[in-house]
């Protein structure tokens, strides 16, 4: 049979007339201007606009016919662009999402032409061995040896996830087929744990009764009630699944004591120790803060993600494992159409037996590309960097009357309060959010804001190496100035 052509064949021409880089000029024109638009630091941080008034402009039927692309990016510009947060501006300090490094942004267009999924070495005869290649990076860098392995993942939700399945495969080694049973072990994570922890417990079966919380003491967890708590746990004849500790908790950014802790796992019957270094997990790149994640290579799990404080595009995660064995434990899945032998060759290639998902991108190009294209020191430079930028922020604050920080910083997350006099102390968490939201939609910048100790405080993540000094002046400057607009509104009862 004669295979069509586009000028015979309507329909392919329509996609083939797509696939050159002029036809792909507009879009990466806007990338192009999107980046130079936000990166200078002017124009507004984010939007006024709800996203009522967003939807109502997007309503309209499915079109049944296309346009062509360059209309298609003129639509994106106007319909889209101008109401998107702007992470490349310096004076977007809000959550953990990255200003991305660029050359992992034009990766990510590779990483679906070519569309490789991982779940097998067939569907990935390349990319597969460069996540091994990578992994290993990873694993070598905590410290572990020939053994180790690990995946990438969707996040740390997912990487956190999957080493407790791990743990508690370990734990319940028939969980696979006969569930968790009436009893099951109980997990113990610190009160800052990022609420993966928990959410992993409801989802794995074993129930928010089960994980007990460890108090912090100066934001980090209590080692010494942790220690306590799991001898009265194995007195009581309570077993214990695993241990989460956590490296840059999400508040605060605060590192737990993992060499303690490690020591504390190993003391009560060699306890699983799962660290959660998804934000933190950077620092062992770097000679200045290695010695915040001390004891990590005595972990048997760790969850890293790249698409925090390595600054790569979402979704890029890590979960890394002493032993890769334990992950294959993990599941016990038959899937004849795709792992069908299962020779040791196989098992190495083969990843879908290992994961929580099937298909799954190759994100593991745009961490290779990092690495290539900027290298591993002026990786934890940047690291550096934000820490510093933060760090600058907190000694900024503590010459302020108006402002308070929380803590110092250990690496780039930090809280502070708003302190203006004359203000009740019963309006104060009012007063925040107000301020806050009052700010971010001013367009000068966009923040966080969290609880702390029972109270609201303001909370900034760099991340964003465009973010200097003079910005953090520019923060606290704004921050005071739509403060007192706020609070003259208020007492004029306008608020
Ligand atoms: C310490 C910590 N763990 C896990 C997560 C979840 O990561 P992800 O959103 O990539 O699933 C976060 C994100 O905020 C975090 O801060």
């Amino acid at each position: 049979m004669p295979t069509s052509t586009p000028s015979d064949d309507p329909l392919l021409a329509l996609f083939e007339a797509d696939t050159s880089l002029a036809a792909a000029q507009p879009i990466l024109a806007l990338v192009a201007r999107y980046l130079a638009d936000t990166r200078s630091g002017d124009g507004p941080v984010s939007t006024a606009r709800s996203a009522q008034e967003v939807a109502d402009r997007l309503a309209g039927p499915m079109p049944r016919t296309g346009r062509p692309l360059a209309e298609v990016a003129e639509r994106i510009s106007t319909l889209l662009l101008d109401d998107v947060n702007r992470l490349m501006h310096p004076m977007a300090v809000g959550h953990q999402v990255s200003a991305p490094l660029p050359a992992t942004i034009w990766t990510e267009a590779l990483i679906a032409a070519v569309n490789q999924s991982l779940a097998v070495r067939e569907m990935s005869p390349s990319f597969r061995p460069l996540e091994r290649q990578v992994i290993r990076w990873c694993t070598d860098l905590v410290g572990w040896g020939a053994l180790a392995g690990g995946t990438m993942t969707s996040g740390g939700t997912e990487a956190t996830f999957t080493a407790l399945l791990a743990a508690r495969s370990h734990s319940i080694p028939d969980v696979w087929t006969n569930g968790v049973g009436p009893n099951p072990p109980v997990l113990v994570c610190g009160e800052h744990a990022h609420y993966a922890v928990t959410r992993a417990a409801g989802e794995m079966g074993l129930g928010l009764s089960r994980v007990e919380i460890i108090p912090s003491r100066d934001h980090r967890m209590d080692v010494d009630v942790l220690h306590a708590r799991l001898i009265a746990l194995h007195a009581a004849g309570t077993r214990v699944m695993a241990v989460v500790a956590t490296a840059g908790c999400t508040a605060t950014g605060a590192f737990d004591d993992i060499e303690r802790i490690a020591d504390i796992c190993v003391a009560n019957n060699n306890v699983w120790l799962h660290v959660d270094a998804a934000h933190g997990g950077a620092a062992m790149l770097s000679p200045v803060h290695q010695y915040r994640v001390r004891g990590i290579s005595r972990a048997r799990s760790v969850a890293w993600d790249p698409h925090k404080t390595l600054l790569l595009p979402l979704s890029a995660g890590l979960l890394l494992m002493r032993d890769e064995r334990d992950l294959q434990a993990a599941f016990a899945q038959t899937a004849p159409y795709l792992f069908a032998g299962d020779s040791g060759e196989t098992r190495m290639w083969d990843s879908g037996t290992r994961t929580f998902q099937c298909s799954r991108r190759s994100d593991v190009l745009k961490l290779w590309v990092a690495f290539e294209r900027y290298g591993a020191d002026q990786l934890a430079a940047m690291y550096e960097r934000l820490c510093q930028t933060a760090a600058t922020l907190h000694a900024l604050l503590q010459t302020r009357s108006d402002f308070a920080p929380l803590h110092a910083p250990e690496s780039n997350i930090l809280c502070f309060t708003w302190t203006p006099p004359g203000v009740a102390e019963a309006n104060r968490d009012e007063l925040t959010d107000a301020l806050r939201e009052r700010y971010n939609r001013s367009g000068r910048g966009w923040l966080t804001a969290t609880t702390l100790n029972g109270r609201r405080v303001l909370r900034v993540t760099i991340m964003n190496v465009r973010t200097t000094p003079a910005h953090m002046q520019r923060l606290a400057d704004g921050l005071a100035d739509e403060g007192a607009a706020l609070l003259a509104e208020r007492k004029f009862g306008a608020m």
